[in-house]
């Protein structure tokens, strides 16, 4: 019997004191966490099981992944570009699907013919241009936003509605899905109205913990992506993330690391080796900065700043910072064990140019893998701690487990923080200054208080 797969494994060793690394935490920081970690886990299932906080309980017939395989069945069929509108929660993780397995990630072999486009900007000069690319007689529109009031989405659904309708006339209906929250999301009415296709974001799923519902899976589906593993790696992960142990649980690691570092380092820098996993550091920066930066109930603001950083680029731009700036950080460095796709180095043909003939014949995996242990190399030298995290392939499976793996860090590392990783207090008081400047009814008030903090009053 061949051993099940693990896509992913996190090894936190270079975080910590040990072998010459003098860092102010060490291995018993981490096993002192154990019992606050046990109890953080015990939080979250209590919560999970009021119906609170669904993201790691949701069984896939609630996801509704069936009825999003279908409607972007029925979507395909009349287009070959899914616009996607949503902002946030409502938008990143389909791009780092999208960037990972679609065609967004240049890998041609699996490309179904369609794309998505994530439109999550109101700047004119964007929506203009993606007004003028996409062609209506091609293009299937899905709106995703779980309050249904989000003043972007709110806003690129009303510009791209006479666009479609324009594009394609009556057919437009046949064209358009909304994916919104089961009751109470604002979309549901002139779903209702249109008999447009409605799929459910379920109620105890917050936007930023959604990527394997609905959400993501619908782009998932119509990109053609192996929605079936995507589903399998996230459940395998599920049972590692429920362990109740250090050792076997790479995110309980992760959140006793940051817990045990915090007050040390308050900048938690995701860098990535793979250009395939770039929108997922996106995806990773929204999930950890919106559900840690919180006033606690005692009245102390706590939260890690994430950076995400793409490798080898930022060698080139934040090293520096990294290595003999303030230390404040904290970097996980991001490996994968087999990119597949090779690249082999040629001699040039020409002169010599006495700076790389080391190179002819050698990889580019192997350069990225030689600049990824020299990053570590330097940080390690510099006395930084860097955990490691290594994928062993991207594809469906492997985001399924990091998705979750991620997802159940960051809760983890919320509670253990003494915050509710779940809300978003800050964003909805960003909403609603804005709903109350642009003179939505019920929003005066606070259009009022915004131009007084302004100013403008
Ligand atoms: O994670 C979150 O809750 C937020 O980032 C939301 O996803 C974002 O504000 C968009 O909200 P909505 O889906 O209601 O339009």
């Amino acid at each position: 019997m061949t051993a099940p797969r693990r896509p992913i494994s996190l090894d936190v060793t270079r975080a910590l004191a040990g072998d010459g690394r003098p860092l102010p935490v060490g291995l018993a920081d981490l096993a002192g966490r154990q019992e606050a970690l046990s109890a953080a886990a015990d939080a979250l299932r209590a919560r999970q099981d009021r119906g609170e906080v669904g993201f790691l309980g949701l069984d896939w017939a609630g996801w509704q992944v069936d009825r999003a395989e279908a409607v972007a069945a029925r979507l395909a069929e009349h287009s070959d570009t899914l616009l996607v509108l949503g902002i946030g929660g409502s938008a990143l993780g389909a791009r780092a699907l999208d960037s990972a397995l679609g065609p967004g990630s240049g890998h041609t072999d699996r490309s179904s013919g369609r794309r998505i486009v994530v439109l999550d900007s109101v700047d004119p000069t964007r929506v203009a241009s993606t007004l003028a690319d996409l062609d209506p007689r091609r293009t299937a529109i899905v709106t995703i936003s779980k309050s249904g009031g989000t003043v972007e989405t709110a806003a690129l659904f009303r510009v791209f509605l006479p666009w479609l309708k324009a594009g394609v006339g009556s057919r437009w209906s046949q064209r358009l899905a909304v994916i919104t929250d089961r009751e109470r999301g604002a979309l549901r009415p002139l779903a209702r109205e249109y008999g447009l296709a409605a799929l459910p974001i379920p109620d105890d799923v917050g936007g930023r913990f959604s990527v394997l519902t609905s959400v993501g899976m619908l782009p998932a589906a119509y990109l053609g992506l192996d929605v079936a593993a995507l589903k399998a790696g996230a459940e395998a992960m599920r049972e590692s993330v429920c362990q109740p142990d250090l050792e076997s649980n790479p995110a309980w690691r992760f959140a006793a690391l940051h817990d045990a570092w915090w007050g040390h380092a308050n900048i938690s820098v995701l860098v990535s080796y793979c250009d395939r996993l770039a929108a997922a550091g996106e995806w990773f920066q929204q999930l950890w900065g919106e559900s840690l930066g919180k006033i606690r109930p005692d009245g102390v603001s706590v939260g890690w700043t994430p950076v995400r950083a793409q490798g080898p680029v930022d060698q080139h731009s934040q090293l520096q910072l990294w290595q003999e700036g303030p230390r404040d950080k904290l970097i996980t460095i991001v490996r994968v064990a087999d990119h597949g796709t090779s690249v082999e180095i040629p001699a040039l043909s020409g002169p010599e140019d006495g700076v790389g003939s080391y190179l002819a014949g050698r990889s580019l995996e192997a350069l990225v893998d030689a600049e990824r242990r020299g990053t570590t190399a330097a940080l390690v030298d510099a006395g930084r701690p860097v955990a490691e995290l290594c994928v062993d392939r991207v594809d469906a499976y492997s985001i399924g487990a990091l998705v979750v793996f991620f997802e159940q860090a960051t809760a983890l590392t919320g509670v253990l923080a003494g915050v509710d990783p779940f809300d978003q207090p800050g964003v909805e008081a960003g909403k609603r200054f804005a709903y109350g400047l642009m003179g939505r009814a019920g929003f005066e008030a606070d259009g009022e208080r915004g131009r007084t903090l302004l100013g403008e009053g």
